[in-house]
């Protein structure tokens, strides 16, 4: 298939080019670079044997969108690019609905105008809120209680998507809840590497290892959670991009909802003692105050995808934190 990513020279993107190239098809990237650098593209080649054709085109550029779709020949599109930091999205909301909702909105004109009818689209698991429970399953009801608005552009892109899907049933539009995406492709080629200061848990603790950033500030240590800090589902990216590779080859008409995550929940604190574990260094950190809107514990239940698609995912933290430690080595000698 001739598959066109948008969004692919980030962290998720680039790891599903390489499992995608891997498996023979044809991989585009469209990419504005605002949080991906275009040197990615080289390493993909280095890893996969091919280089993705590469337009450096934003969602919201209508006419460049347009042009694109009217050469490339697309039999489906995997939609990453989005905006993500939840903190900046509750200090620039106008800006994430713009670029998330509205660059979706132009992307699915173009879907439609150029009869490609097959979409996998890059949700969250931020889009279920707070359920009062920490398992996740994919009916349960999502869109209230979301703390930011980050996560409303995620819900909102969900029910664009139904809708389009409800007014053309010869859509197939999968949509993907990611849990948290942690770890490195094993070549230390690629991995996260985001512009400017990151939010997440592990690219913190990348940068605390590197000493860019002096400690991890630990939010809260008094949740009710194995040892008080917060409980989350981290799945290895390449676990990850295989997903989106089982997806794709069960797509069906309307709309379909995967979590894609492990199953297993593990507290800010496991992170940390993994994180020593694979480097053999103490990393440091200080408890602070919980931060506003995050939950307790969340992870996935995973049955779903595994039940259907026939994946699940197969690395582990440990995996993931060795990973990382590889690609930081390779980070520190380009
Ligand atoms: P990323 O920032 O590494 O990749 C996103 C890419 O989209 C970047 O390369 C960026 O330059 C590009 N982009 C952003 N706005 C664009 C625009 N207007 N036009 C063109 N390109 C644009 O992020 P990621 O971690 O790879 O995430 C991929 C997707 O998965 C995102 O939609 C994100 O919201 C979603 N997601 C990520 C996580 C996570 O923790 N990483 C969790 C759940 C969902
Ligand atoms: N944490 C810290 N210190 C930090 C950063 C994070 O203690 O400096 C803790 C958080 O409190 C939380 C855990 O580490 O308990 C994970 O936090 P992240 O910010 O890495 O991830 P979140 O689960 O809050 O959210 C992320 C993405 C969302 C996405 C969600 C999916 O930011 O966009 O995963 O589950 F929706």
């Amino acid at each position: 298939m001739i598959i066109l990513l948008t969004g692919g020279t980030g962290y998720i993107g680039s790891h599903t080019a390489i499992e995608l190239i891997k498996l023979g098809h044809d991989v585009e990237i469209m990419d504005n670079l605002f949080n991906s650098k275009i040197e990615v593209l080289d390493k993909i080649e280095k890893i996969a044997g091919e280089k993705p054709k590469f337009h450096k085109i934003d969602l919201l550029d209508k006419d460049g969108m347009d042009k694109m779709f009217a050469e490339g020949k697309y039999d489906l599109v995997i939609h990453f690019a989005g905006l993500k930091a939840v903190g900046e999205s509750v200090e620039k909301p106008l800006k994430y609905y713009e670029n998330n909702v509205g660059g979706t909105i132009n992307l699915l004109e173009c879907t439609k105008k150029y009869d490609v009818k097959k979409i996998v689209f890059s949700s969250s698991a931020t889009v279920y809120g707070d359920q009062g429970v920490a398992e996740l399953t994919e009916e349960m009801q999502t869109g209230v209680g979301i703390t930011n608005p980050y996560g409303e552009t995620k819900h909102m892109i969900e029910e664009i998507l139904k809708d389009v899907a409800e007014a053309d049933p010869e859509f197939e539009i999968t949509i993907l809840r990611y849990f948290n995406p942690v770890g490195s492709h094993p070549s230390g080629l690629i991995g996260e590497d985001p512009n400017g200061i990151p939010n997440n848990l592990m690219p913190i603790i990348m940068k605390v290892s590197t000493g860019e950033i002096e400690k991890l500030r630990i939010f809260g240590d008094d949740y009710d959670t194995v040892d008080g800090t917060g409980v989350r589902d981290y799945i290895h990216v390449v676990d990850l991009a295989k997903g989106h590779v089982a997806a794709i080859k069960k797509m069906k008409q309307g709309v379909s909802i995967y979590n894609l995550g492990t199953g297993r929940g593990a507290s800010v604190l496991e992170m940390v003692a993994a994180f020593e574990k694979a480097s053999g260094k103490k990393l440091p950190y200080e408890v602070v105050g919980r931060r506003a809107g995050d939950l307790a514990e969340i992870y996935a239940n995973p049955s779903k995808a595994e039940r259907e698609l026939g994946w699940k995912a197969e690395l582990t933290i440990d995996d993931a934190m060795n990973d990382t430690i590889n690609y930081l080595k390779h980070l520190k000698n380009e």
